[in-house]
């Protein structure tokens, strides 16, 4: 039923040809990468003697300007076996970065991926960096897909074969698995709320184990009570799909051996994905413009789990852990209510205001199971509050954390990749906000306003001091319209920043 995640060899689609001559194969398309005024320089200048001086002739006119993500399809050009060379632009040279190639990339591919095409030829350039060879293959990948899982005619369609030439081979592997890891996130982001919930979504986590190596633990409610898991357990209980706890495991830098103190062998990297499969609202329902898109509230949950399954196909030598909260947020006759207050696994009480603001909830549990694993630090991803968009707009995700260091380190990866994320204060102040006249929390802040940040403190009571960034992907998580590099839908947003923040910026 996946596809992702095919062996590297075989029928996966994407290959590389490191010293063939992009003119002389046989290929529907050739896509090459120009810089603005880039003609006579890499690849574009030898595909521009391949076609006696067409690119100088065009760019002299005014035609081929590589303005960033501008795709020109020149036609039957002279000299070339494909059936038309693509020139897509990179913008100023100097702001040229691993972000960058990866959006150039998929633009080229989504433009081609509107027909059908057996051979696609993709040009690296030699000034290019491993990394950005890596993104650009990995943009392509990403580009050719579109939202077609529910449609009778396919708006995009996946290449045959891609071919990348000018590239080192490992890149391009490495390039085609984290694009594997994207458009997970993306497919289950895009899958219809009544085909993924709690139960198929664990279903989806213990098919991707098995292609990829990783150990799973699926709790049902059964063991969730045996757990104290009452947060997760209160928000479920409003539908007839019951919560799932999925924990995933990988150890890439082997076992210290026995006898070692467990601390030696705690895992290195914990992530944490918030899974809401629908939010309703809850009791406190969501008014029917704001619940249309809430089949993304388990964009963390999707990101995470794609995340370690790139991590472990890529074998990278750290030890992980995942945990991921499953539920579906109704309203059913069973439904928690407004004044209930949850004794969460960790002890702690919350008095429920508020039925919508319930990922924080879901999030105590998973986070308090994640602990007891005592992990170097944790990271969670979770679409968890409309106020952190209001903040920072639709493309940039909110950092949080109780340590700079670890906040730090995540933020270097997703500028290296060309992900926006900002960081937003966690001054203690903000902490009286959460204190409730009944129990030892609340569940929301005072009104609105600071509301992504209150969450996040929230989450902090939860995570009993050890390393921890909270990212906030309510806003990147999923576009409800189409850019140039993608179609709109699930973005499989910050799968590359926590895969390039696992190899540990090599
Ligand atoms: N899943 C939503 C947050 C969200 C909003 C995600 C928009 C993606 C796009 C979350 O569960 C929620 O409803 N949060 C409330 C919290 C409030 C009740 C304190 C919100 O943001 O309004
Ligand atoms: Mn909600
Ligand atoms: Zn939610």
């Amino acid at each position: 039923m996946t596809r992702e995640f095919l062996p590297p060899t075989g029928s996966a689609g994407i290959v590389c040809e490191p010293t063939a001559r992009p003119h002389s194969i046989d290929a529907d398309a050739v896509v090459v990468f120009l810089p603005e005024g880039g003609v006579n320089t890499g690849a574009a200048a030898e595909l521009d003697a391949a076609t006696g001086g067409m690119l100088t002739r065009l760019a002299a006119a005014g035609e081929l300007a590589g303005r960033r993500y501008e795709c020109v399809p020149l036609l039957a050009a002279p000299g070339l076996r494909a059936g038309q060379l693509l020139v897509v632009g990179l913008g100023k040279r100097e702001d040229l970065t691993a972000g960058v190639v990866y959006r150039a990339a998929a633009t080229a591919a989504r433009h081609l991926a509107s027909r059908p095409r057996s051979r696609v030829v993709f040009v690296a350039d030699g000034s290019w960096t491993t990394k950005q060879v890596e993104q650009a293959v990995a943009g392509a990948a990403v580009g050719m897909v579109g939202q077609d899982l529910y449609r009778a005619e396919p708006k995009r369609t996946r290449f045959g074969t891609t071919i990348w030439t000018a590239a080192p081979v490992e890149a391009v592997d490495r390039g085609r698995l984290i694009a594997e890891g994207v458009n997970l996130a993306r497919r289950l982001v895009n899958m219809a709320p009544d085909d993924l919930y709690p139960q198929s979504f664990a279903d989806e986590c213990a098919t991707v184990a098995g292609r990829t190596g990783l150990d799973i633990e699926i709790w049902d409610e059964d063991h969730l009570v045996r757990e104290r898991c009452n947060g997760i357990l209160a928000v479920g209980r409003g539908s007839i799909r019951p919560p799932r706890l999925v924990i995933l495991r990988y150890r890439g830098a082997g076992r210290t051996g026995q006898g070692q103190p467990a601390a030696a062998d705690a895992p290195h990297l914990a992530l944490v994905g918030k899974g809401v499969t629908f939010d309703s609202g809850g009791l406190s329902l969501k008014p029917s413009d704001g619940m249309l898109t809430m089949k993304c509230d388990m964009s963390g949950a999707a990101a995470v789990l794609a995340a370690a399954a790139t991590i472990a196909s890529l074998r990278l030598p750290i030890n992980l852990v995942v945990g991921i909260g499953l539920v579906e947020n109704m309203t059913g006759p069973a439904a928690y209510k407004l004044g209930d207050v949850i004794r969460a696994r960790s002890g702690t009480t919350i008095e429920v205001h508020n039925t919508d603001a319930e990922g924080r909830i879901v999030l105590a549990d998973v986070l308090d199971v994640i602990r007891g694993e005592q992990p170097h630090q944790i990271i969670d991803l979770a679409t968890l509050t409309g106020a952190c968009v209001v903040a920072l707009g639709q493309d940039v995700a909110g950092l949080f954390t109780n340590d700079q260091s670890c906040c730090d380190a995540l933020a270097a990866a997703a500028r290296a990749v060309g992900e926006p994320v900002w960081q937003l204060p966690m001054y203690p102040d903000y902490d009286e906000q959460i204190k409730s006249e009944v129990a030892d929390i609340k569940n929301v802040g005072d009104g609105r306003w600071g509301g992504a940040i209150t969450a996040a403190k929230f989450l902090e009571r939860f995570v009993g001091g050890i390393p921890w960034t909270h990212v906030d992907i309510a806003g990147p998580a999923f576009s409800e319209k189409s850019r140039p590099w993608t179609d709109g839908g699930g973005t499989g947003a910050m799968v590359r920043p926590l895969v390039e923040l696992a190899r540990g910026g090599e």
